[in-house]
């Protein structure tokens, strides 16, 4: 799904982000930093601010998306106010991580990668977590939720609403 995003609400952070264009410029190669100030400012690439980028700097619209597309620290949906990562290393997966991340896909309506509409949640597979000791297992924020049963993941996922 789009997420729409606001210029006007986010007019202070859009005005500092102009002003770093505007540092940097003449900078070699400033593509990359200026979609990196992006991400970090906005959480996320939005549109109206890939356009402002491509006409301050003259770059073509696709030519942005072709390089922010190819790096994957950078993503075009916002993350949710709770993140979920699903571990799916090998022994989480074997105890059944992708039962534990279908379910959690059933109760939010959203896919693995993506944020719900109401930017409460958002799903991110990850590789191993370190506690595989506990698999299967969930990080939600700072917590871990190990030895998991795919029918308590919903009294889980209400705790953080
Ligand atoms: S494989 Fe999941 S914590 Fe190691």
């Amino acid at each position: 799904m789009e997420f729409k995003f606001d210029m006007e609400k986010n007019k202070d952070k859009v005005e500092e982000f102009r002003v770093f264009i505007d540092e940097n410029r003449d900078r070699p190669g400033v593509l990359m930093p200026v979609l990196q100030e992006a991400q970090g400012k906005f959480g996320f690439l939005p549109e109206p601010v890939l356009e402002l980028i491509s006409q301050d700097l003259r770059i073509p619209l696709a030519d942005i998306y072709g390089v922010a597309t190819f790096y994957s620290q950078f993503t075009f949906i916002p993350k949710g106010e709770h993140n979920i990562s699903v571990c799916l290393g090998t022994a989480c997966y074997v105890k059944g991580a992708e039962k534990v991340l279908a379910e959690i896909e059933k109760v939010l309506g959203i896919k693995s990668g993506g944020t719900t509409p109401d930017l409460k949640f958002s799903i991110t597979p990850t590789r191993c977590i370190g506690a595989c000791g506990l698999a299967p297992v969930v990080n939600i924020d700072d917590d871990i939720h190990g030895k998991l049963k795919v029918e308590d993941i919903k009294g889980i996922i209400d705790k953080y609403r």
